[in-house]
């Protein structure tokens, strides 16, 4: 009955970060830097709000968008953290994580034919939606850029088609963040055109050494803010996602996730409560340990020759390995082989992440200088 499944659906392929994970995944003693998640518990206040929910017998249904106070404590954090004003009453959901407010924002806005803008290398979570809502998504190369999909990247690929643009900064896989004034310049091009921006900002409280801002301070009406609590909090597995758009656009969306999810799981919403209330800047403690990890790596990967742009957020950097005249796939693999540490292959974030490979520094300090050690030994040994 195969034959039956959906054609788009048939199309779709497992996220190559999985398929290198599960294919090196019994391979002996690798240090694998190739998971996306942070590596610290959820803090133990948070954890207990939702032991404490069970035990209140907090396990209905709440409000479609997530129970009220939830949303004012959301809102007051994205006002508080940059500067964005939406209404607790009609203008945010609480999600199924990140993934299932992209989802849903791909399917209120899209239809077939509508191309959607992304920057490339990017991650691979957007395409298969974007297809699934019947768009198409348009590749913009940034390798030469930084990483950044900046205005003038962007502008030759606008045409009557474009419906959204994906902003997803700080950036998985590259770590790389826009600037205010270039978050302005890209407002600029699309205002006024029947344009829609969907903001990807799951990263904006790991940021290092930069203010994260929002394009949505600049294009409001156009935008929609994806966030959640599964960086900020270490709360992956909560599964709790953020969305905050103008009402007009957000009552749309909250049909698709009425009928989708119903809503987001209820314990994890009175998580969600105590980590946006008393946990407000629960951030600020991984962001140390992350920042001290990243100038380790950078630096390490600097001395050993690699070309790598120095990120400004996320847990992500995204050396190039173009000078080892292999495939991405090919020098993943026998640096699994041969040095025994795991990093994702480039091209597992679209085609022009080929050439590149993306290592998560979301791991120990003593797994990240024994990869890095392993590492420079193996590149001697060549
Ligand atoms: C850029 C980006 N957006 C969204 C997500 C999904 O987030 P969530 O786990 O909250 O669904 C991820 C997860 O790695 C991500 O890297």
């Amino acid at each position: 009955m195969e034959h039956l499944v959906n054609s788009k659906v048939k199309q779709i392929e497992l996220s190559g970060i999985r398929k290198f994970f599960n294919m090196v995944a019994d391979i002996e003693d690798v240090i694998s830097l190739t998971i996306g998640q942070p590596d610290f518990e959820t803090p133990e206040h948070v954890k207990n709000a939702g032991i404490d929910a069970i035990l209140a017998n907090y396990t209905t249904y709440t409000h479609n968008a997530g129970f009220y106070e939830l949303r004012e404590a959301a809102c007051h954090f994205v006002e508080k953290k940059y500067g964005l004003t939406y209404s607790p009453k009609n203008e945010v959901i609480v999600t199924v994580g990140a993934s299932q407010a992209i989802d849903c924002t791909f399917r209120t806005l899209l239809e077939e034919g509508c191309e959607v803008i992304i920057p490339s290398p990017v991650y691979p979570g957007y395409e298969p939606l974007i297809k699934l809502a019947g768009g198409d998504p348009i590749y913009v190369d940034t390798t030469n850029n930084q990483f950044k999909l900046t205005a003038d990247l962007i502008a030759p690929y606008i045409n009557e088609n474009t419906r959204c643009i994906v902003l997803p900064y700080p950036s998985n896989p590259t770590g790389v963040t826009l600037s205010e004034d270039e978050l302005k310049d890209i407002a600029e091009l699309v205002r006024n055109k029947n344009i829609f921006v969907l903001s990807d900002e799951i990263y904006s409280e790991l940021n290092y050494g930069k203010q994260h801002h929002s394009i949505a301070r600049f294009l409001r009406e156009q935008t929609i803010v994806i966030n959640g609590l599964s960086k900020s909090h270490s709360m992956t597995g909560w599964r709790i996602g953020l969305l905050f758009a103008p009402e007009s656009v957000t009552k749309h969306i909250l049909k698709v996730h009425q009928y989708n999810v119903s809503c987001a799981t209820s314990i994890a919403q009175k998580a969600a409560y105590e980590a946006l209330t008393s946990g407000i800047d629960d951030a600020d403690q991984m962001k140390k340990a992350y920042e001290e990890r990243l100038e380790y790596v950078y630096h390490r990967l600097v001395k050993m020759g690699f070309e790598v742009v120095k990120p400004d957020g996320a847990f992500y950097l995204f050396p190039s390995i173009k000078k080892f005249n292999q495939s991405s796939f090919d020098f993943a693999l026998s640096l699994v082989r041969h040095a025994g540490v795991a990093l994702v292959p480039g091209s597992a974030f679209s085609e022009f992440g080929e050439g590149y490979v993306r290592l998560s520094y979301a791991y120990s300090m003593e797994q990240l200088v024994e990869a890095m050690d392993r590492i420079e030994k193996y590149l001697e040994s060549l």
